[in-house]
């Protein structure tokens, strides 16, 4: 089997506690790839003898980073409701009803080459492993299409048939459909399930709607995800807690209790907090108090969200950047909510960091360290460093029984 070593490595950050500070950075470094997976890390001028050598000329190099949440199957443009923000028209989901109407529209074709470009643009910035959410179809023949399309470019996939009550369905019917042939539907193709607990919001799904999907998304055997305290205070973080699920995502409206159950789970396996910075940015609303979460002991990680109504990028050095500068983290904490977080918020230990054992997903910086995905924003600084054998991290990877992905 052929052995890469990669060296010439400014900056090397690992997250192996045998070396440097929180990162466990290895200065002046090198390290070996057999088989697409870490196999040895160091000192360049200790590295053993391989096959193939790349040198990146003193650049740092980080784990690729890791989108744990994202919408990319989509049709249609929002544009014009984001331009309305100008006038300080506030996003509150209704504009998700016209991002269903063209999905529902959209062939399964047009679809895949559209998320594809989506997946292919992150992947351009250092992104080397996606979630993606259904919850643009909301009948069962269109949530299944997205998952299949979802499936084809990555493992992680989420069933969110629980994103919004379609315009004119009963609440009580539509909570029905989606905890029942909705669920049988889609289970076999989703790794996790997810809702919009949002009881502030006329669309999104209130404490007992919530529980009632959470429930039975489990009893499906799906790990379980929650879109919640994005508009305001709410339950979706306690429900996070009760329901055992791998993350509670938003959080931007937490009080002092939730903050509490949260801290007292994290011991135990707890959510993962996942905040989405460009979320609030592209909807100028305020940005959440990671520093509140981090002081508590409480694991943050980082996102796109990317989708058509409240974040369009897939740009995790855009996420990295703002929650430096705008909410309080320092670069070491974000670029860990970038990488190893997001891996336990998809209850990962092969991603995320490059202890040996670990799958080579590689970002390297035009930059001689990780600082500068903060010091300099809005600069294309990252990208995917793909070695000749490595299988693109956007081919999906099946279990043996053919499902995707690893069973949370
Ligand atoms: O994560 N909050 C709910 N869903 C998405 C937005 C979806 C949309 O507006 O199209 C989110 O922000
Ligand atoms: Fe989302």
């Amino acid at each position: 089997m052929t052995a890469h070593l990669v060296t010439g490595i400014g900056e090397l950050v690992t997250f192996d506690p045998r070396y440097e500070g929180p990162l466990g950075v290895v200065h002046d470094a090198a390290l070996v790839v057999v088989d697409n997976h870490v196999v040895w890390t160091g000192r360049s001028t200790t590295a053993p003898a391989a096959d193939t050598r790349h040198d990146v000329h003193g650049a740092a190099v980080l784990p690729g980073f890791v989108d744990s949440h994202t919408h990319l199957v989509f049709a249609g443009d929002r544009s014009a409701e984001f331009e309305a923000r100008s006038a300080r028209r506030p996003y509150t989901g209704g504009g998700i009803a016209t991002t269903v109407a063209a999905t529902r529209a959209a062939t399964t074709d047009q679809l895949t080459a559209a998320a594809r470009r989506l997946a292919a643009e992150a992947r351009r910035q250092g992104t080397t492993t996606l979630e993606i959410k259904s919850g643009y179809g909301l009948d069962v023949p269109t949530e299944q299409r997205l998952l299949r399309v979802a499936g084809s470019l990555t493992p992680e996939t989420t069933y969110l048939g629980a994103h919004v009550i379609p315009a004119g369905a009963p609440r009580a019917d539509y909570v029905d459909l989606v905890t029942g042939p909705m669920l049988a539907a889609c289970a076999p193709l989703a790794r996790w399930a997810d809702v919009f607990c949002e009881p502030g919001s006329p669309v999104a799904f209130d404490e007992d709607e919530s529980r009632a999907v959470l429930t039975a998304a489990a009893a499906a055997g799906l790990g379980l995800r929650v879109h919640g305290n994005q508009l305001g205070p709410g339950p979706g973080a306690r429900l996070a807690v009760e329901h055992g699920a791998a993350s509670i995502d938003h959080a931007t409206h937490l009080d002092e209790a939730d903050v509490t159950a949260l801290a007292d789970a994290a011991p135990h396996g707890g959510p993962v907090v996942t905040l989405l910075p460009g979320v609030e940015l592209s909807t100028r609303s305020p940005f959440p108090d990671a520093r509140r979460l981090l002081d508590a002991g409480v694991e943050v990680a980082l996102a796109s969200d990317c989708n058509p109504g409240t974040c369009y990028s897939t740009s995790m050095p855009l996420m990295v950047a703002l929650a430096v500068t705008l909410m309080g983290m320092t670069t070491a904490e974000a670029v860990r909510a970038a990488t190893l977080a997001g891996a336990r918020a998809l209850r990962r230990d092969d991603i995320g960091h490059l202890r040996v054992g670990a799958r080579a997903d590689l970002c390297v910086l035009d930059a001689p360290t990780h600082r500068h995905l903060a010091y300099r924003p809005g600069v294309p600084l990252a990208r995917t460093l793909e070695l000749p054998d490595a299988p693109g991290a956007d081919a999906p990877r099946r279990d043996q029984d053919g499902r995707h992905g690893h069973r949370p």
